[in-house]
């Protein structure tokens, strides 16, 4: 049986930021949801996170998951005092603890299933990841003898130039029979350039410790700062984009588009410059997106068009165009082939199949039926300075252009709203409303005396 530890405890202060540094969100989501994630393969018995700086925020940010046990660490003395922490709690010596840094958030589950098989077939008392990198600067130096068994551990801050010049490189993410471990864990000092307890520190004291290397060296990349944050969200950014241009999705210019992993495509979309996907959006096939569109936490029937656009929390119906620069602010639903066109507004807005909004109106807290066409520059005005108002337009129905409709207010199916009108009742089915003043003509009219002017 295997129980995870993830070390979450540190402030991260070369993040120079006031969040955790495993809170620090990484292509939508927390860098420590993502280690977390690394573990979906295997199957834990018990999953402790250490937890210290802004403890409470930490949590929260988890709530959403079960079976997490938190650890408190009152103080942050260093690795493996948080390691420390787990002695009064995990009594089951028998059992493997897979440590894994909150900061290294990129590692593929299969990784960590190989490292934990590796480990149990050896008998190994500990196995780590390691690799070999041409510019190991930050990381601590693995020492090993003639047959990869590791000796010790140094932190780069403690190595002397020459041990700098060793390439190989601890990940920070161990299985360790925790019966050996624990033995020697309350033996750990501070002597070191830091003076923190090193977790690195019993591997000179457990044996038989393999290394482990691994084959895609980008996994195991640790967030110290907010470089290395930068590139851990390229290195993410290539591995979503691979994945999604082998399963059929068009990108155009992919370097300049970026997609979270909680995004959902389908073969035959095409994705153009400068395109964001991000949350929990879902296209479907047949969807072309940009250039210059940001969707979130929205889903897409098939062959919709989105054009230079901003769309969140909002479902758009198959056939529907979107844009040039419409913005749907949220809970917006846009029926089968309806259009929403430039300079559109919406929000907490319902459109029926069919139906264009095509220019420059603001719809808010609104319900269109199906083919009704909003003529350019009409608005909702659904807020009185104190409360937001519903507006419902029927099926079929006009409005024309330069129209209001004071909320809260209500047209019947098939209502034709004259141009310039300033709607504030209800109107039936099959009415025309005009709510202006009535043009006046003088004819012949001028000022009288004009050399007075
Ligand atoms: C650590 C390793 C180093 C390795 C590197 C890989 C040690 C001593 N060094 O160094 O060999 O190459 O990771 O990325 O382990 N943490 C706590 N409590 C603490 C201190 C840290 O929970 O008291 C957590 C941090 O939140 C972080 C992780 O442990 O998630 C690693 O800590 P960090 O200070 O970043 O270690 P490194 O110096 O990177
Ligand atoms: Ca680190």
């Amino acid at each position: 049986m295997v129980t995870v530890a993830i070390l979450a405890a540190g402030r991260g202060t070369r993040m120079k930021s006031s969040l955790p540094k495993v809170l620090h969100p990484l292509g939508g989501k927390s860098m420590l949801e993502r280690v977390l994630d690394s573990c979906s393969l295997i199957q834990p018995s018990r999953y402790f996170v250490v937890v210290g700086y802004e403890a409470e925020q930490v949590k929260a940010s988890l709530s959403h998951r079960e079976n997490l046990e938190f650890v408190l660490q009152e103080q942050q003395l260093g690795t493996g005092h948080a390691v420390q922490q787990l002695l009064p709690l995990l009594h089951d010596r028998d059992e493997d603890l897979l440590v894994l840094n909150g900061d290294v958030p990129l590692l593929r589950p299969e990784t960590l299933q190989q490292l934990l098989s590796t480990h149990q077939q050896h008998h190994n008392a500990a196995t780590l990841l390691t690799t070999q990198l041409s510019n190991p600067q930050g990381y601590g130096r693995v020492f090993c003898d003639q047959n990869q068994q590791v000796q010790e551990i140094i932190e780069e801050k403690d190595c002397t130039p020459q041990q700098k010049q060793n390439q190989r490189i601890n990940a920070g993410i161990y299985c360790f029979n925790w019966g050996k471990l624990a033995e020697i864990l309350p033996e750990l000092s501070t002597q070191n350039q830091q003076q923190e307890y090193y977790l690195t520190d019993v591997f000179s004291s457990v044996s038989p410790v393999m290394a482990m290397d691994v084959s895609d060296v980008q996994e195991i990349t640790g967030i110290n700062n907010r470089k290395h944050l930068a590139q851990a969200y390229d290195i993410l950014q290539e591995r979503i984009k691979e994945k999604w241009l082998l399963a059929g999705v068009t990108l155009i210019n992919p370097d300049s588009i970026t997609i979270d992993d909680t995004v959902e495509l389908s073969p035959e979309v095409t994705i153009e410059p400068q395109t964001h996907l991000r949350g929990k959006t879902v296209v479907a096939s047949g969807c072309r997106l940009g250039p210059g569109s940001v969707i979130e936490n929205t889903q897409l029937g098939e062959n919709v068009t989105v054009f230079s656009s901003v769309l969140r929390d909002s479902t758009i119906e198959a056939g529907a165009t979107i844009g040039p620069y419409a913005h749907l602010r949220g809970n917006v639903a846009i029926g089968n082939d309806s259009r929403v066109g430039n300079f559109v507004e919406m929000k907490n807005t319902q459109v029926g199949e069919g139906s264009n909004v095509a220019h420059l109106s603001y719809l808010g807290d609104a319900t269109l039926g199906t083919e009704v066409n909003v003529g350019a520059g009409t608005i909702t005005a659904n807020y009185d300075g104190r409360n937001k108002h519903h507006t419902s337009i029927g099926n079929q129905c006009k409005t024309g252009s330069n129209s209001v409709l004071v909320a809260p207010v209500s047209l019947g199916d098939e209502v034709t709203v004259a141009a310039g009108s300033v709607v504030t009742d209800d109107v039936e089915d099959d009415a025309l409303v005009i709510a202006r003043s009535r043009q006046v003509v003088k004819p012949g009219w001028r000022l009288k005396d004009s050399a007075q002017r």
